[in-house]
């Protein structure tokens, strides 16, 4: 079956649309088949496209999400998903809290856990909404991704 990964934050309109960025196009280059969508774990900015200076940001490298909408986790992401990847630990403690079942399809992972450094490996991806620094939001959401997608 088609591997399927849900990247997770608070708004979906900064961290989890990146990831889901930068993790199609590199899944579009390596090949693999691999079904990935973003949600929040709030409802705050549902139906919206990602917030207009991370879209700016993420384009100046190439990325682009203008096609992406905000939408809420739902129970069913549970089940739906093999992967659902929290941008910190506070999206990761609410998404463990809301877990149906320990049984459900879905391992609840870490994005600062698939970090390089051993200083920084667990960290939290920062939130551009609120640090206004969206170039540190892409650099840990890229040095990342490479040992993610090598775990898939
Ligand atoms: P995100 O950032 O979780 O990376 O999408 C945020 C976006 C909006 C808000 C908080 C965080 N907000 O409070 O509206």
């Amino acid at each position: 079956m088609r591997k399927q990964v849900l990247f997770v934050c608070l708004g979906n309109i900064c961290r989890s649309p990146s990831a889901e960025a930068i993790f199609r196009d590199a899944i579009a280059l390596s090949g693999l088949d691999v079904a990935h969508d973003s949600a929040g774990t709030s409802g705050w900015h549902k139906g919206e496209p990602p917030y207009g200076p991370m879209q700016d940001a993420a384009l100046t490298r190439g990325f682009a999400m203008a096609d992406l909408r905000s939408r809420q986790v739902r129970k069913s992401d549970f089940d739906d998903f093999d992967v659902i990847v929290a941008m910190d630990k506070s999206n990761l403690h609410d998404l463990i809290a809301m877990r149906p079942s320990s049984q459900c399809r879905a391992n609840v992972v870490l994005m600062g856990d698939y970090l390089d450094d051993p200083i920084e490996k667990g960290s939290d991806v920062p939130d551009p909404y609120y640090t206004r620094d969206f170039d540190a939001t892409l650099d840990m959401l890229s040095r990342a991704m490479s040992n993610f997608i090598a775990t898939l």
